[in-house]
């Protein structure tokens, strides 16, 4: 797939003072960053533009705060960046202001800060023009290469590629090549694995993968919304049965097309779904389900028409476990079909938060073709929504 967006390739970087939009929305346990791979994911550009004689100036959020919060600091993800980088790389105390210009000015070709989190300012999701006026000053170039951040329309994603040269970072152009050649130019058979709690946040991908791939596999608890419009006992199970609507279209729309739909065909059901309800956990077929039990895992005969359909397969996409991973009990579904996609000749894409943490738990990420770094950017891409950090980069 052409990748149209001008990158930093494309760009002369020596002697220029770069403002370089990451997503370092990282997990932090008790101070520490807990998973690096966003880290990891943005070091080609950085490398790319150090090497080229640029200074550089990162730019990222962290959680949600409202207003300062010294919890949000991202001094323990520039802490990690350096150790990954092999340099310390200095936070400065806020992402706007006179004492921030004046440091970046300071800067010199090889320099690497990065500046407060920058969601500490409201106007930064409000995309406010002036706010997105102090970012930019003092840059002479806009890189963003925030992957995870791009279907936000917030004034270091989107409002600063209008102030400065903008272009599209590796990471950036990566994800997009990917993620985009599979929806576009598949090799078929195209198996597309989409579990997670809720159907009601993945109709439009769901509908998006219709038309394009050969089979649909639903696990997690969004399959029981499935079974239950099927009118197959779900017992306890978490389901939205206000989108029984949804799913019966769904189910016809595949069935029309001549597609395979692969729901659990058995399950593992438990009386709660967390690790107090592994004693009581057994398997049942969907139609046994009993009405005291709540479904928290594919069974094995589910396991094995995945094991035919991966090995057939030549381009797998997967998004959201399909049981209760976090309980290492109802994990088994979850961590076979890691393992299935690990040893597939197939392009393997994962795309999503959950699935992507099962992955690196299971060991297997690099086994990957692609492991997407976003997870709300990536469902949305595949929705078929332009996403606004993207658009505002030009056209090469
Ligand atoms: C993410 O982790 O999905 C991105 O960093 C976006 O974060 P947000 O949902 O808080 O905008």
């Amino acid at each position: 797939m052409t990748f149209d967006k001008r990158t930093i390739r494309d760009a002369d970087v020596r002697g220029k003072r770069v403002l370089v939009r990451v997503d370092f929305n990282v997990p932090l346990d008790k101070g520490d960053v807990a998973d690096d791979t966003r880290i990891r994911a943005a070091l080609p550009t950085l490398r790319a533009l150090l090497d080229g004689g640029a200074a550089v100036g990162l730019v990222s959020h962290l959680g949600r705060p409202k207003g300062r919060d010294a919890k949000l600091s991202l001094a323990p993800v520039a802490k990690r960046l350096g150790e990954l980088i092999g340099k310390p790389v200095r936070v400065l105390d806020d992402s706007v202001g006179g004492e921030v210009e004046k440091a970046v000015r300071a800067m010199k070709p090889g320099d690497l800060v990065m500046l407060e989190n920058v969601r500490f300012h409201a106007e930064e999701e409000k995309n406010d023009p002036a706010f997105a006026k102090q970012l930019a000053s003092g840059f002479d170039l806009y890189v963003n290469d925030a992957f995870g951040t791009a279907h936000r329309a917030h004034a270091s994603t989107e409002g600063v590629a209008h102030l400065l040269p903008a272009y599209a970072g590796l990471l950036l152009e990566k994800e997009l090549v990917a993620l985009g050649g599979m929806l576009d130019q598949p090799q078929h058979p195209f198996v597309a694995i989409i579990g997670g709690a809720k159907v009601s946040t993945k109709m439009d991908v769901l509908r998006s993968l219709v038309p394009r791939v050969d089979t649909l596999a639903i696990g997690g608890g969004m399959a029981n919304t499935f079974l239950l419009a099927m009118g197959r006992p779900i017992g306890r199970s978490l389901a939205e049965p206000d989108k029984q609507t949804e799913a019966r279209r769904v189910t016809d729309e595949i069935e029309a097309d001549g597609k395979e739909l692969l729901l659990p065909l058995d399950v593992v059901a438990a009386p709660s779904a967390d690790a107090e309800g592994a004693s009581g956990a057994a398997i049942y077929d969907v139609d046994e389900v009993p009405s005291n039990l709540a479904i928290v895992d594919i069974g094995p005969r589910t396991i094995e028409r995945y094991v035919a359909v991966i090995k057939s397969a030549k381009t797998i996409f997967w998004n959201g476990p399909v049981g209760v991973f976090e309980v290492p009990a109802f994990a088994t579904g979850t961590r076979r079909i890691a393992e299935l996609m690990a040893t597939s000749d197939a392009t393997t894409v994962v795309g999503g938060g959950e699935s992507v943490q099962a992955v690196e738990k299971a060991g297997l990420a690099d086994k990957m073709t692609h492991v997407s770094t976003g997870g709300g950017a990536s469902l949305e891409l595949i929705e078929g929504k332009a996403l606004p950090g993207v658009a505002a980069i030009p056209d090469r």
